[in-house]
């Protein structure tokens, strides 16, 4: 029997040394990790199970057939983070450049069926060439049975992906079905085809980082969520993620403990708004003040910045925030901010998340750069984003709520559950000077002093929260400093909650 202890333990010394000792230095000293240390640092000390250790490729083309790595080029399994089951995948790139074989495939499909089976979360670490070049049609088939595992996991479990090295081809698109997306900063990049490939078909001289790195990716096109310094920020970053998430769409987020006090009184939020309602303020400075210990895990904080999203707690709820910025381009929603805020608002309505609004917003905008660039059908989507969200949704509305947007942040009529306003609301059809000018244009065309009486009657009149209030769309007419009581409360009040769409095979959101 020793001698088969033996073999074993010698085989498994070799599959752990992935491709080879020398590789895997050369890694350490380009300043990454290997795959499986990123596991170690992820994962609860000890909890690592893994599978198919041995498990090893089948081609036998282009002299493959000489080269065995046992465990082909990704480590699979499943573990604990903060005590909670999650499974995992680590592409190891020492490993033929952690490119995707068949039986790669088949390792990472056998971790997201379980994850799929048992209601736990799913984390892959992505470092891979993409399909592997000398297995052809079998690594295609195996990225796309990867692809409809990510589809059928999508909205039952969290899944999520850190890019920590190169992520070219096919394997750009597992990360884009998952609901978050990280990636490492200079060690990392994504793209369909490699700079080599792009100067052939469009003649551009491109670099990697130019093309897909973390820069790129989370502030131009909005593939990516994060961008951190480096692979242990990543770890970090996707450990506090979960830490708002629920196992499976069946269960709660996990309740965080806290001793700050839900009554706490904050006056500095009576003096926030300035009194001329054109000049900015930093939304982000209400959300730190009246959450849990001001913590606020911001997400695309670097792209779309006209309106915030990210997770906070509240009295211990998690809850999925979404703001308008009114410190950037006024906080109006144009193409990028509608499709950031509908994606994340769907995200949390999946996974039970409660949403919290706080709306400042002057409207859509205008112009021929928005409407080219379809900003009627990407309005509709934040709008039906909230419209189909069946889980808590509290408002508050702290400054503008005009025309179009007003409806569309999670406003009564689209179910919001409680709907608050601080006495600064301005919430009408239109600002007072559009207003004004269709209302009166002739009349005031040349009296400056008309005019100026008739925008001072419109504020007056309509740009408050009293019209909405008397209707019963503004719930109470709040004391700022009273906002986090208020919240806490409304959330406790709506722990409950129960509400349904009608039955059919899904909705046709405009994509
Ligand atoms: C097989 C690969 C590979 C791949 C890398 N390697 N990618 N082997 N298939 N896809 C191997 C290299 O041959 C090399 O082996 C080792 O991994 C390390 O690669 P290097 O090129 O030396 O590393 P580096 O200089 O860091 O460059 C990394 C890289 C580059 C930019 C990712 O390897 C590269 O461009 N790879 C190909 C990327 C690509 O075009 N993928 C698309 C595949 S098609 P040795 O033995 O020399 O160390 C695809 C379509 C799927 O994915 C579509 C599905 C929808």
């Amino acid at each position: 029997m020793q001698n088969k202890i033996d073999t074993l333990l010698a085989l498994r010394q070799q599959a752990l040394q992935g491709g080879g000792i020398d590789r895997q230095k050369k890694r350490h000293k380009s300043g990454r990790l290997n795959a499986r240390e990123r596991i170690e640092l992820l994962l609860d000390d000890g909890s690592f199970e893994e599978f198919d250790l041995f498990k090893t490729h089948r081609c036998t083309q282009f002299g493959m057939e000489q080269k065995q790595f046992p465990g082909d080029g990704v480590i699979t399994g499943y573990g604990t983070i903060d005590g909670r089951l999650i499974y995992v995948f680590s592409q190891d790139f020492t490993v033929v450049g952690g490119s995707l074989s068949e039986t790669h495939a088949e390792k990472i499909c056998k971790v997201m069926d379980m994850a799929l089976k048992n209601g736990a979360p799913i984390i892959g670490l992505n470092d891979s060439g993409g399909a592997r070049i000398q297995e052809g049609i079998e690594s295609l088939a195996g990225y796309a049975e990867i692809f409809q595992r990510n589809v059928m996991c999508s909205g039952v479990i969290p899944q999520l992906s850190a890019i920590m090295g190169p992520c070219a081809g096919g394997a750009v698109y597992s990360p884009a079905l998952t609901d978050f997306t990280l990636m490492v900063r200079e060690h990392s990049y994504m793209f369909l085809t490699g700079p080599k490939v792009v100067k052939t078909v469009t003649h551009e001289d491109v670099d990697v980082e130019t093309l897909g790195g973390a820069e790129v990716h989370t502030t131009r096109s909005g593939v990516a969520h994060l961008a951190v310094d480096n692979e242990r920020m990543a770890i970090s970053a996707l450990q506090q993620l979960l830490s708002y998430l629920p196992q499976n769409n069946m269960v709660p987020p996990p309740i965080k403990e806290t001793d700050d006090p839900p009554a706490r009184n904050i006056t500095q939020l009576n003096g926030l708004i300035p009194s001329d309602s054109n000049r900015p303020y930093d939304m982000k400075h209400i959300i730190e003040l009246i959450t849990d210990d001001g913590i606020f895990f911001e997400i695309q904080p670097d792209y779309a910045q006209n309106i915030i999203i990210g997770f906070a707690h509240f009295n211990g709820i998690a809850v999925g925030l979404v703001a308008n910025q009114p410190n950037h381009m006024a906080g109006v929603l144009d193409n990028n901010s509608s499709i950031k805020g509908a994606r994340f608002v769907r995200c949390c309505d999946a996974f039970n998340i409660p949403i919290v609004t706080l709306v400042d917003v002057p409207g859509f905008m205008p112009g021929t750069v928005q409407e080219y660039g379809g900003i009627i059908r990407n309005g509709a989507k934040i709008l039906y984003a909230y419209a189909e969200a069946t889980v808590p949704k509290v408002t508050i509305t702290t400054r503008k709520a005009y025309g179009g947007a007003y409806c569309v942040m999670s406003s009564k009529h689209l179910r919001g559950d409680i709907n608050y306003a601080w006495p600064s609301a301005e919430i009408a059809v239109m600002g007072a000077k559009g207003a004004v000018e269709l209302l009166y244009g002739k009349e005031i065309a040349n009296d400056q002093q008309l005019m100026q009486e008739k925008e001072t009657h419109y504020n007056e009149t309509f740009a408050t929260p009293y019209a909405a209030a008397q209707r019963g769309y503004i719930d109470d007419v709040i004391l700022p400093e009273r906002t986090r009581l208020r919240i806490c409360k409304a959330l406790t009040m709506l722990a409950d909650k129960h509400d349904t769409n009608p039955p059919r095979k899904h909705g046709n959101i405009p994509l």
